[in-house]
């Protein structure tokens, strides 16, 4: 039991904390459209108002009725007056009802805009190990979801205003009568209140705590139903075994919301019945002053009229309240994705990028392992890159060639020890400028579901429009022979997502992304695997040009193929950690060391 109670309270601290993230995004669509702000503001204050009004006219009414009735007497040409003034009031209000409809769709259309740019411009700055840990990768996924779910939040602010005003509107009327029965009213009302906004809180707590699953969930619907995963699919028969995982995981999630919605059935019933006597309470004391002389028809009817409409705005209220409570729980998803903060990025004052580079690169005494694993993937290496200088990096799968890439490009930083790029640690240079001078593929490179033009464009996007470039790259890649097949040339769409797509064969893409690496005038090239998928004569023609386009600048190579590996100035061997030896090919075989039995295992095959 204390346990419960705990929750609820540390629940209502949470929230409470939270409703202080409303300022900022207000500001935000304040700043956003003022003008659109302002009338929808302006119309919710004259549409909270339209109640008491009406219902005032109709005590007039009755009144003026009920008098006529008993006195006798004229015609009461007032009457038409009082129904024009009712007729008027209703037609105002769904006006103004239709303005700030859409007043709010715009807004709404403004502020998920906003988000969403800010989400993506917030992404783009973060670590790399920040993509590859789960746990991130929630967060940007509930993140995400608040761009188009928030939008909520702004029309029930809106609406919390508008029922407030309502709310003070009526509650006027009825103090003025007996303070006492609004008393009653809002006694009543507070248990509904308070379990509405449990239950609401124990809904967020639940659906944070699914996240996981749902990730999961549309991960197996992806593999289930996408064009990647169809072939291993079907070959394998995974079908049915996918579709089982997705519908227990299912089966859970259906089972975990439905006891919440049951229990909330009930309570929630209950309560309202509650707040249901409390109105009846109040309105048989007002007939009753009525039968005794006390009140008029009219004022029967207003008072009447202004208990229930308390009744509904106080439960209407507390409902908007706590779902703007809710909304702003899930607000701090949002900006704790906003709170985080990457943490490779240029220091004040940082360096430009040398241009030319002098020396290279020097690794001394680098270790290295990956964020949150105990296994050490780079074991105090010392490495030298020269200038002009073209290495291969070889050695078996996982020995962590793709890993010391990384942490040349900076994606990474060593756990201990630097890495000097011409004797100056790699953090002293502006991020930006160092990646500039760094043009690498890697082995998972992206397959861009667009036109050929920006599948080699974005390998140096300010120079999208520059076609002799563009061919020039696809010259050298090999990837032109394509261009000049496909019937809309660099304008054609490359992949099966879009209409008119067209998907090409792993080696096919690759020579996009080789291109890719051409467009840039980086002064270090660093090629992971990036000929793996390349028949043999295309392999010896990138090559060619390869050494070609190399011949000034520094490369780096990965290859599992040793007539790839050799053609470079050094070989270095990659093993546990550290580097097992280096040399040209001649003295690596010459040294008969790992390399060695390398090279022989693979050239047997060949024999
Ligand atoms: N993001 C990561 N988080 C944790 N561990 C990782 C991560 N990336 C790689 N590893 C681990 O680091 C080790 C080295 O990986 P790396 O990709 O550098 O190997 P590699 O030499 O390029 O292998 P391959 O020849 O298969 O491409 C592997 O054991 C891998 O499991
Ligand atoms: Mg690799």
């Amino acid at each position: 039991m204390s346990e419960t109670a705990e929750t609820e309270k540390k629940g209502w601290r949470e929230r409470l904390a939270a409703l202080k993230n409303i300022p900022p995004v207000l500001k935000l669509v304040w700043q956003s459209s003022p003008a659109l702000t302002g009338t929808a503001l302006a119309c919710r204050v004259l549409i909270a108002l339209v109640p008491v009004g009406a219902l005032w006219v109709g005590k007039m009414i009755i009144d003026t009725v009920v008098g006529t009735l008993k006195n006798g007497g004229a015609f009461p040409q007032q009457i038409w007056l009082l129904l024009g003034a009712e007729f008027a009031l209703t037609g105002i209000a769904s006006i103004l009802n239709r303005a700030s409809d859409y007043a709010n769709a715009r807004i709404a259309d403004q502020f998920t805009r906003e988000v969403s740019l800010r989400i993506m411009r917030h992404a783009a700055k973060l670590d790399l190990a920040s993509f590859e840990d789960p746990v991130f990768y929630d967060k940007l996924e509930r993140a995400r979801v608040q761009a188009t779910d928030r939008v909520g939040l702004l029309s029930a602010l809106g609406q919390l205003m508008q029922q407030v005003i309502t709310l003070i509107s009526l509650a006027v009327g009825v103090i003025i009568f007996s303070p006492v029965i609004f008393l009653l009213l809002l006694v009543t009302v507070v248990p509904a209140f308070l379990g509405e906004s449990h239950f609401a809180f124990l809904g967020y707590t639940l659906a944070y705590s699914l996240t996981p699953l749902r990730r999961e969930l549309d991960y197996l619907r992806v593999l289930g139903t996408s064009k990647e995963s169809a072939k291993e699919v079907k070959v394998f028969g995974l079908g049915e075994y996918l579709r089982q995982r997705f519908d227990s995981i299912q089966g859970e999630l259906i089972t975990r919301n439905r006891r919440l919605q049951k229990k909330r059935l009930w309570v929630g019933a209950l309560l309202a019945l509650v707040s249901s006597a409390g109105y009846y309470g109040a309105y048989a004391y007002l007939v009753f002053r009525t039968l005794s002389g006390h009140l008029s028809v009219g004022d029967l009817t207003f008072l009447a009229g202004a208990l229930m409409g308390c009744s509904s705005q106080l439960q209407q209220i507390f409902s908007t309240f706590t779902g703007i409570a809710d909304q702003a729980l899930f607000l701090t998803d949002l900006l704790t994705f906003f709170a985080v903060k990457p943490k490779i990025r240029s220091k004040p004052n940082a360096l430009p990028a040398p241009r030319p580079i002098r020396e290279g690169f020097e690794f001394r005494k680098v270790c290295f392992e990956y964020p949150g694993t105990k296994r050490i993937i780079l074991n105090n290496v010392n490495f030298r890159l020269n200038q002009g200088e073209r290495i291969a990096l070889v050695g078996a799968n996982g020995q962590g060639k793709t890993t010391f890439v990384k942490l040349m490009a900076r994606l990474y930083e060593p756990t201990s020890g630097r890495i000097l790029l011409d004797g100056v640690d790699l953090r002293d240079y502006k991020l930006e400028d160092l990646q500039r001078e760094i043009g690498v593929i890697f082995q998972d490179f992206m397959r861009y579901d667009m036109t050929a033009r920006e599948n080699i464009g974005v390998g140096r996007i300010d120079q999208l429009k520059n076609e002799p470039q563009l061919r020039a790259a696809a010259e050298k890649s090999k990837a032109i022979e394509l261009i000049d097949r496909f019937p809309d040339g660099l304008e054609q769409m490359l992949g099966r997502r879009f209409e008119g797509g067209l998907d090409l064969s792993g080696g096919e893409w690759q020579k996009f992304a080789l291109a890719r690496a051409y467009m840039r005038d980086a002064q270090v090239l660093i090629l992971d695997e990036p000929t793996a998928a390349l028949d043999a004569m295309a392999e010896y023609e990138v090559f060619r040009r390869f050494a070609e386009l190399t011949s000034d600048r520094m490369a780096v190579m990965i290859s599992h193929r040793f007539s790839t590996v050799r053609m470079t100035d050094r070989i270095v061997v990659l093993e546990d950690g550290t580097i097992r030896e280096q040399g040209t090919h001649d003295q690596l075989v010459a040294r008969g060391g790992r390399y060695a039995e390398m090279f022989e295992l693979q050239a047997a095959n060949y024999r």
